[in-house]
């Protein structure tokens, strides 16, 4: 059984070809990210123009890698929302044209529920390496809390089933998001006070280690005790205080020297130390919040997805705290991390199972909700 997933709701066109639900036959994707590091983040109108150039080749390179025909396709599956809407108006006409000329079926897929798949589709990857035959159910991992945070996204979920029963309001209930800043953006808006390029994230994370996370307090802000709600512009805006008041120096050595070859890797050690700080506090942010969400939902496991979920010390931090007290955490490769269409082709093989499909008359909703 044949999906192709598409996915356009960002900066990434994005094609893969997935087989009875799991295995990865072909999973491209189309970057923009040069298009829009001159920015210093993703222009809305660069992103949709791009996408109309890059849709058909992705789409054909990914038959090509799988080596099927369009004709062998089972079902189209396409991300609907949340996103961008020139860019995921690209992907969703493109997939409708494709599923009318076929005869075969379309899915609309939301964007997080692509995320949170990432997760099994990752544990299914491990199992077929292996040599064992893929599960066909996650039960064993459920109920999950999925901590879906990137540069768009930072949601916390239960998830009570994944595959194919209940409704979509059982599957997932919303029990934290981000009142404010991504935590993705967060990275990125630092990394550009700092000069330091775009996106923010993978820099900051790969500088991490030389840097102090003690050396410079940055506190977070708590909503309140009982919210398991996020909150990300306080830490920024103090990163965004010291810049202005003990780092003034600093920044106009980084702003000089930014076009520098190995910039980064000659920057003053109390950036290092800032950055550190950062990091330190937006991952102890997340680490805290989703544990206070598990003392109170019992989760069998953690599934963390989204292109921060590739940071190194959110790895570490996540697995050393929830191994204390014995809760696994799952996260999914990093290509599997930050969007792809793998995840939305994953996210539609249960649809596909039920039944779900969409008929022509199919929108994009920058809004659409999980749960
Ligand atoms: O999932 P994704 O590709 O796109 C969205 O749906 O937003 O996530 C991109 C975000 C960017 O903000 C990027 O800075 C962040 O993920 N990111 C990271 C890392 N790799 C990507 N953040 C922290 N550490 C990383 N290693
Ligand atoms: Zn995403």
């Amino acid at each position: 059984m044949l999906i192709l997933g598409i996915e356009s709701s960002c900066d990434e066109t994005a094609a893969a070809v997935l087989e009875d639900g799991t295995r990865v036959l072909s999973n491209i994707v189309a970057s923009q990210i040069e298009v829009h590091r001159q920015y210093g983040g993703v222009v809305p109108e660069l992103a949709s123009r791009h996408h109309l150039e890059s849709i058909v080749p992705t789409v054909e390179s990914a038959l090509l890698e799988a080596n099927r025909g369009k004709q062998h396709l089972d079902a189209i599956a396409v991300t609907q929302g949340p996103g961008l809407v020139g860019s995921l108006l690209v992907g969703l006409n493109y997939a409708k044209a494709l599923s009318y000329v076929l005869g075969c079926p379309l899915i609309a897929v939301n964007h997080l529920e692509g995320h949170i798949f990432s997760v099994p589709l990752e544990l299914a990857r491990i199992e077929q390496d292996r040599g064992a035959q893929p599960r066909s159910d996650w039960d064993h991992l459920l109920p999950a809390l999925a901590l879906v945070v990137s540069g768009g996204h930072t949601s916390l979920y239960v998830v009570n089933g994944l595959w194919y029963r209940g409704k979509r309001q059982e599957r997932y209930r919303l029990v934290g998001r981000t009142r404010d800043d991504a935590a993705g953006e967060a990275f990125d808006k630092v990394a550009k006070l700092l000069f330091l390029g775009y996106p923010g994230g993978p820099i900051i994370d790969r500088l991490f280690p030389r840097g102090d996370p003690g050396a410079v307090s940055l506190p977070a802000t708590k909503i309140s005790d009982r919210s398991l709600d996020f909150s990300f512009s306080g830490i920024k805006t103090a990163v965004l205080r010291q810049v202005q008041s003990a780092f003034q120096a600093e920044s106009e050595f980084l702003r000089q020297h930014r076009n520098t070859p190995g910039f980064h890797d000659n920057l003053p050690q109390p950036v290092y130390d800032l950055l550190a700080s950062f990091q330190s506090a937006v991952v102890e942010t997340l680490f805290q919040t989703t544990f206070r969400a598990a003392e109170r939902e019992f989760p069998k496991s953690i599934l963390v997805s989204g292109g921060v979920a590739c940071n190194r010390w959110l790895r570490e931090r996540f697995s050393q705290g929830f191994g204390r007290v014995g809760i696994p955490v799952h996260f999914p490769s990093p290509l599997l991390s930050t969007d792809n269409a793998a995840m939305i082709a994953a996210a539609g093989y249960p649809k596909f199972l039920r039944g779900e499909f969409a008929d022509l008359t199919l929108n994009a909703d920058v809004n659409l909700k999980l749960a």
